[in-house]
């Protein structure tokens, strides 16, 4: 097993849910109104947040480690630590967002990623009090210290990313299963009116939800995996979110712009696949569009 695999270990024990859990409701009431909650995830940016934020933190941290083996450059370190300790603050907001609406197996590997960061926080707000009282050797051995706790914890942050999927859009994991051709979805009489249907596209083995949304002759086709954690879109609901059509996901209630798929409501961050769509003979045909082709 790798390093790293551990932490897939880590994500099946159950017993952590005791402090896990919660930890979740406290991160869940803290950041209860919605629109605070939405500006930590990124859904105003279209991109998560957090790992935006994130490069503040490790970027001047790692900068003022190297400043550090340069005594009249000292100084400077010291500013940079000041830095990454203020830019933490908000970034561990962004990530608690994120983490409190993960599946229940990422949200124990993320409480690993929240204990390191913290304790990698305090060992460089340590270091800033002893350089501050001019104990400038315990200063720098403190900030190491939290270097090498902050690079860990930034590898448990990527595995959380690239190995369990925490920050993919699980929307494009299932475009890309998706048949390039014009799907045949039926005649346009045959949908309901203002709520998602189920339709499916051939797909690499096996067929491809598709969550179909008709309001009056028009008809917005998306990718049925919500691009949040994969929910099924066709089994939520159309409702006015920020003054737009949108729809909106079963699981965690994620809203997606029925005219440009963009998210209006978090915790999706990107936004939802959208298929191409054309009309013919009284038929409702959708294609995928052109940049999950080959040839783009
Ligand atoms: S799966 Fe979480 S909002 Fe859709």
């Amino acid at each position: 097993m790798s390093l790293l695999g551990i932490l897939d270990r880590l994500a099946d024990v159950t017993s952590l849910d005791k402090a896990v859990e919660p930890a979740r409701t406290a991160v869940d009431r803290l950041l209860r109104p919605q629109g605070l909650k939405d500006a930590l995830h990124g859904t105003w940016l279209g991109h998560p947040l957090h790992p935006v934020l994130a490069q503040v933190p490790v970027g001047s941290w790692v900068s003022a480690g190297l400043l550090d083996l340069v005594p009249p450059l000292r100084p400077a370190a010291t500013v940079l630590i000041g830095t990454g300790v203020a830019a933490a603050v908000p970034t561990a907001l962004a990530g608690a967002a994120d983490w409190s609406e993960q599946e229940v197996g990422v949200r124990r590997v993320g409480a690993l990623h929240a204990v390191l960061n913290t304790a990698a926080l305090g060992l460089y707000v340590g270091s800033l009090v002893a350089r501050r009282r001019g104990a400038g050797t315990a200063g720098r051995v403190l900030s190491y210290a939290g270097l090498a706790l902050a690079s860990g914890s930034a590898a448990v942050g990527g595995h959380m990313s690239y190995a369990q999927s925490s920050g993919a859009s699980h929307a494009v994991t299932s475009a890309r299963q998706l048949t390039h051709d014009w799907i045949d979805l039926g005649p346009l009489d045959d949908l309901p009116e203002g709520r998602p249907a189920l339709r499916t596209g051939e797909g690499q083995g096996a067929p491809v939800p598709l969550a179909v949304v008709r309001r009056g002759s028009r008809v917005d086709v998306f990718v049925g995996a919500c691009a949040h954690l994969g929910g099924p879109l066709a089994e939520g609901r159309v409702e006015q979110v920020a003054g737009r059509d949108c729809l909106v996901c079963p699981w965690h209630d994620s809203a997606f712009d029925l005219d440009a798929g963009e998210p209006r409501r978090g915790p999706a961050a990107v936004p939802q696949e959208k298929l191409d769509v054309r009309y013919e003979g009284g038929r409702v045909l959708a294609k995928l569009a052109g940049r999950h082709t080959e040839e783009g």
